[in-house]
């Protein structure tokens, strides 16, 4: 074990008591399972290779979200909010997931969904209809200017006497993420250990809830190494999660947070752009599926599949590691994407 850069060190139940001092509720879970996936591992004749399986963790199937809501969801409740709204993409986990969760805590939901009229209601898109979000489906043009969009909803909201939390608004949302995955951290390293598992490298979208884990590592003095994956060029990472290294380490009061350093990004593997697949991530899907039965998503696991099992090919991934797989969900969309991955044949 190596200490942090800090040199400071913290015990897991000085950890775990930085994250039970914030507000909780249990929607997520827990804890979820870690899995082998030893077909795939012979199929790539690589390493050990297992699964984290944040893919199970309840709310309207599953995903990273539902540890966010355990603590996102009293933050808003608590400062007497009682509508959340959301701007999200179509195809949205995270939009389905807010949904659900704010079903659990009984706030009402409306949903702004960009690129989303004229679809098939299909994946996340029945879903949120299912749990009763008050969906505004905007076309491509009035897309561009979602955030007006919502601010003047907003605004007739408060007129009609709501109080509406407009999540693009506040900090918390972009940073709870991480803090789930801090103890997702605590989780795994009990799973590690009794599993007797060594030189452990995990593979996960370039996010937040990889840097939950990244967070934990650091602060436990573990020697985990960590890759992140680049889904999408919006917003850029230092935007997304690299800027906030000093905030949660604020908020959790961390003697250690998170830098580039910690988490080398493959930045070759996002193709066009989010939402559209490239012929490596269908072909990832099927693989990881008909090997060991986990089904990726689309959008974000299935990318992650594809890096790790390009890096195995290539002969980037040592064969002396452990390599973990971060599964954060996104299940729903694999059936907005149907027919891109349906016509998929070997080749
Ligand atoms: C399936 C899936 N994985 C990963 C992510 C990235 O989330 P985060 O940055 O919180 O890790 C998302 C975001 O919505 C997602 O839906």
């Amino acid at each position: 074990m190596t200490t942090t850069s800090s040199g400071q060190k913290l015990s897991r139940s000085q950890l775990r008591s930085r994250i039970e001092k914030l507000p909780r509720m249990r929607i997520a879970h827990l804890p979820t399972p870690l899995e082998e996936m030893p077909r795939l591992s012979a199929e790539l004749d690589g390493p050990r290779i297992f699964v984290k399986r944040e893919d199970m963790t309840g709310l309207a199937y599953g995903g990273n979200k539902a540890r966010h809501y355990d603590f996102e969801m009293p933050h808003i409740r608590d400062e007497d909010y009682d509508t959340v709204i959301n701007i999200m993409d179509y195809h949205s986990n995270n939009a389905r997931m807010t949904a659900a969760a704010a079903n659990k805590t009984g706030l009402r939901y409306v949903l702004i969904l960009k690129n989303a009229a004229h679809r098939n209601v299909q994946g996340n898109l029945l879903i949120d209809k299912l749990l009763g979000a008050e969906l505004h489906l905007l076309d491509q043009f009035q897309s561009e200017t979602a955030d007006d969009y919502a601010s003047k909803l907003k605004e007739k909201l408060e007129s009609e006497g709501a109080k509406p939390y407009l999540v693009q608004e506040h900090l918390f949302p972009r940073i709870v993420g991480m803090v789930g995955f801090v103890e997702a951290g605590l989780e795994l390293l009990d799973q590690i250990e009794e599993l007797g598992l060594q030189n452990v490298h995990i593979y996960g979208v370039a996010g937040r809830s990889l840097c939950g884990l990244i967070l934990a590592a650091r602060n436990l003095g573990l020697d985990w190494k960590f890759t992140g994956v680049q889904v999408t060029y919006d917003p850029p990472l230092d935007e997304y999660i690299f800027d906030h290294n000093d905030d949660i380490k604020e908020l959790l009061d961390l003697p250690a947070t998170f830098s580039h350093a910690d988490m080398p990004v493959l930045t070759q593997y996002v193709g066009e752009g989010y939402g559209i697949m490239t012929p490596e991530v269908v072909e990832a899907i099927h693989v990881a599926a008909r090997t060991d039965a986990i089904i990726c998503d689309p959008n974000y696991t299935g990318t992650v599949m594809a890096a790790l099992i390009d890096q195995i090919r290539q002969g980037n991934q040592g064969a002396d590691e452990t390599v973990i797989f971060l599964h954060t969900g996104g299940l729903p969309a694999v059936f907005t994407f149907a027919d891109q991955l349906a016509g998929y044949s070997e080749g």
